[in-house]
Order: structure tokens, then sequence, then C-alpha cells
């Protein structure tokens, strides 16, 4: 058969400044030395879930630049089949991240080459789609193209991972497929609006009403619940000193997005995903923090 997971999604080059604390409006600060990695939510969890040991592919676009080799080295070397990551004259993605002194990030996104990701594109890897185990969706490309995606592996009958992030309003066939939709707090309040109420099991209730099977809310340094019809689970994390959090809920998602796929039942996927989001946000960067199915162990 065909990948155990196929990531459709964003890729980016990550351009890192390390501050002591966020500018306001109309203000200047001075941070560290520029770094730039290889990062985007979809090149994130394919990266993690291939250096875990997921035989994985994606589906993404990049320019033809020193940005898109950058990305496309860092797949390679994690041993994701990049075939279709698609190149054009558009700029690969960039992301403007701040990092403070807990580990948090802020970050803007100019979409580039992603906004290109078409659902003719998605067409193109219809047959990819249908003989993975799982395919998984983040909210970087167009939402038209996240649908295309949806649309193709339900009818194949491939299992829908989902990261809304930055969270949008989604249709209820989007909602519909996912089994699960993993979201943190913001994106969990976003998509349920002031009623959302303040609990992550009231998030979890919220979001099952939308129509997905199952719903994972994580929850930073305290781990992750997971929900069904049949209930809720809380899945604490183990305690690590964080140095950069940026991609860890992406090294959750594509953790979780294989687990399940192998055939892991929901508690034990995410009670795995947490472990690897805990050993990816001891390190700088995204993709090169991301851990081993060893180091994953040791922890
Ligand atoms: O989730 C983290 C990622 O968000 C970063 O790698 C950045 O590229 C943005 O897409
Ligand atoms: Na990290």
């Amino acid at each position: 058969h065909g990948h155990d997971l196929l990531v459709v999604g964003s890729a980016n080059a990550d351009l890192v400044i390390h501050v002591d604390r966020r500018p306001d409006a109309g203000e200047t600060v001075l941070g560290s030395d520029l770094a730039t990695h290889p990062g985007g939510k979809g090149a994130n969890q394919a990266v993690a879930a291939a250096r875990l040991g997921a035989r994985t592919a994606l589906l993404a676009r990049v320019g033809d630049d020193a940005h898109g080799r950058l990305l496309t080295g860092s797949l390679t070397s994690a041993g994701v089949d990049t075939t279709r990551v698609l190149s054009g004259d558009t700029p690969t993605g960039v992301a403007l991240i701040t990092v403070d002194p807990s580990g948090d990030n802020s970050i803007v996104v100019s979409p580039g080459a992603n906004a290109r990701l078409t659902p003719a594109d998605v067409a193109g890897a219809r047959e990819l789609l249908a003989a993975a185990r799982v395919v998984s969706l983040q909210l970087e490309i167009p939402l038209e193209s996240v649908a295309a995606a949806v649309a193709a592996a339900t009818e194949a009958g491939t299992r829908i991972v989902l990261n809304p992030s930055p969270p949008a309003a989604l249709p209820r066939e989007v909602l519909a497929g996912c089994d699960p939709i993993v979201v943190n707090e913001h994106e969990a309040r976003v998509l349920l609006g002031p009623e959302a109420g303040d609990t992550p099991e009231a998030w979890a209730a919220g979001l099952l009403a939308l129509g997905p099977r199952s719903v994972v809310v994580t929850l930073g340094a305290a781990g992750a619940l997971a929900a069904t019809a049949d209930g809720t689970v809380r899945i604490p994390s183990p305690r690590v000193a964080a140095v950069d959090t940026t991609g860890a809920g992406d090294s959750f998602t594509g953790a979780l997005a294989w687990r399940l796929g192998a055939g892991d039942d929901l508690v034990t996927a995410v009670r795995f995903a947490v472990r690897v989001g805990a050993a990816a946000v001891k390190k700088p960067g995204a993709q090169e923090s991301f851990p081993t199915l060893e180091e994953v162990g040791q922890l």
C-alpha cells in the first residue's frame, strides 16, 4: 500500500529572533542574531513523522529559491518523500518569529508559494491520498485546497487529521471529516466563539457538537485532552525545560497522525504524541528539534 502518512500543507522558512520581550506598537527592541530554520506547519508535521520512522510524503509548494532548497533539504534528510513538493515562481513562504525567554513565540506568516497550492494540485495527488493510511492538514494553504483534500480522503476512506491553524471558519463537511480535529486553546476559542466556555472539557464538547469523530486539545506543558462521544481523557506531559516551543504542536500532530494510522487507539496515540512534543521544546527551531524514536524513549 501507500504511505503511512500524507501531509498536505505549508512549508516556510522561519526567520527567528530571540527577544527579552515583544515590542509594543511603534516600539523598537533589539534581539539576538537572526537564525533561519526550515519550518511551516505542513513540512513540520511531515518531518516529525518521518524522523520517528513513518513512511511520509508531503504535498506542498515552495519557490525556486534558497528558502525552497532549505526546505527540501530538511525534508529529504528526514526521509520525507518530496516528489509532491512542487516548485514555482512565487517565493517560498516565510514566517517571522520572535521567541521570548520562556520559549513562547509570536509568528507572522507570509504565505508566498503556499497560497498557490490549488485544488488541482490536490487532485494531482489523488492516488497518493487514497493509498495513504492517514492524511494530515493545517490551514496555511487555501481553504478550498484543504476542502478538496478532505473530500478526496473521505471518498477514499483515508483517515483525516486536521489542525485548524491559523484558525478560520470551516465548512461543515470539513469538520465532519476530522478524526480528530487537533486544537490548542486559542484555536478552540476562535472556532467556538464567545460561548466556548473555560475548560478544555468544554471546548472538546463544543467541538464534538460541530461534527468531528474525535477532538484533541493540546494544553502545552499540561499535556493534552482526548475526546470522543464515549468520554474525555487528560494525558499529562513529562516535565521539560522549554527552550523554543516553535513547531512543538506540529510535531505532536504529525506523531499523532502516524500512530493513529498504525492502529493505536486515540488515548495511546495522544500519550505518545505528548512525549514527542515535549522533546521538541527542549531544542531551538522547529524541524531540527524533532526527536527520533530513541530520543522519545529516553524522555
Ligand atoms: O507551527 C509553527 C510553524 O508556524 C512555524 O514553523 C512557522 O513556519 C509557522 O508556519
Ligand atoms: Na523546538
